[in-house]
């Protein structure tokens, strides 16, 4: 099932924020059980001129468990404070690959006063899945999020 309705989506991410314990964790585990055009959903976390892999979900693992800040889709993001979308990564060239499947991924800044202190991080294994109502969800699940880390 893919999840339309994103207006239900943000009051149960708002309900988890308010009740977890664990809230990143939860909040992946949400996504990547929600949206099936959702493969593979992470958290990076900002320290220094680094970004650290936090909470994810997915099949598989990725190597890139630290991104300098301006490297790949990732690092751009965190850079610019402005979210990635790439329809199709073999047409990126800044992309840095994780899984075999991946076709499409969005990155979405999490910020405070302006300042990307994280992000969200998610892959599709479906070319051009992330739509721009993709972008205003997870751009409001990221301002829930820039209260709690
Ligand atoms: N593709 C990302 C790296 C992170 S993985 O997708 C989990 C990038 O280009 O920055």
């Amino acid at each position: 099932m893919i999840f339309l309705n994103y207006e239900t989506a943000e009051k149960e991410i708002n309900e988890i924020i308010n009740k977890s314990d664990e809230i990143l964790e939860d909040i992946v585990k949400y996504l990547y059980e929600n949206f099936d055009n959702y493969s593979w959903v992470g958290i990076y976390i900002v320290r220094e001129k680094n970004l650290f892999l936090g909470p994810w979900i997915g099949p598989n693992a990725t190597e890139h468990t630290k991104i300098g800040i301006g490297d790949g889709i990732c690092g751009s993001a965190a850079e610019t404070g402005k979210t990635e979308i790439i329809a199709d990564v073999k047409e990126d060239s800044r992309y840095l690959s994780c899984f075999i499947n991946t076709k499409s991924e969005i990155v979405v800044p999490i910020k405070v006063r302006g300042k990307v202190i994280a992000e969200i991080d998610i892959d599709s294994d479906i070319l051009n899945a992330f739509s721009q109502k993709d972008k205003l969800f997870l751009e409001k699940v990221a301002d829930m999020l820039s209260k709690h880390i």
